[in-house]
C-alpha cells in the first residue's frame, strides 16, 4: 500500500546501519563509524518522511493510534541515536538498551498488528 514498503524499506535499512555503527565503534573505527552514522542519520530522516506521508494520509482513521506510532518510531530513532552518541563518548547505555527495546516492540506491534495498513 501506499508508501508503507518505501516507510519499511527505510527503517530496515536504518537499523542495520545502526548495528553496523555499533560494531565499528566496539572496534574502534573512528573514521568508519562517522561515515555510517552520517549515512545512518540520512535514514533517519527518509524514515520519518515516510512515516509523515502515511501519518498525513491515513491518521484521520484513528488519530490517537495513529499519533502514538508516531511519536514511538521518532522514539525509537532517538534512542537510536542517543545510544550512538554516548558509545562514542564511553558512557553507560543501559536504559536506552531498555528503552529502545520497549519503543521499538510497541512500533512493530502498532505498526503490523493494530494498524490498519
Ligand atoms: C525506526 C522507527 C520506525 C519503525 C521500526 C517503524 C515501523 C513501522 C511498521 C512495522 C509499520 C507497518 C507497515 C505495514 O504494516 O505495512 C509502520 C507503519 C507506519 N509508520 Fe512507522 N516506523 C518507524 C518510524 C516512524 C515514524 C518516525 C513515523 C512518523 C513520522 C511513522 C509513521 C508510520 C505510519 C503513519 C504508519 C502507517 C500505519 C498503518 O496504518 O499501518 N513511523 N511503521
Amino acid at each position: 500500500m501506499y508508501t508503507t514498503h518505501a516507510h519499511i524499506t527505510t527503517w530496515v535499512v536504518a537499523v542495520i546501519l545502526f548495528v553496523i555503527a555499533l560494531v565499528l565503534i566496539k572496534s574502534g573505527n573512528a573514521k568508519g563509524t562517522k561515515i555510517v552514522h552520517m549515512i545512518l542519520r540520512l535514514f533517519y530522516i527518509l524514515t520519518i518522511v515516510t512515516g509523515a506521508f502515511l501519518f498525513f494520509k491515513f491518521q484521520s482513521a484513528n488519530p490517537a493510534l495513529y499519533g502514538i506510532k508516531l511519536l514511538g518510531g521518532l522514539l525509537v530513532i532517538g534512542m537510536m541515536e542517543m545510544i550512538l552518541s554516548r558509545m562514542k563518548k564511553g558512557k553507560g547505555t543501559g536504559l536506552f538498551w531498555i528503552l529502545l527495546i520497549i519503543f521499538f516492540v510497541g512500533v512493530l506491534y502498532l505498526g503490523f498488528v493494530k494498524l490498519p495498513l
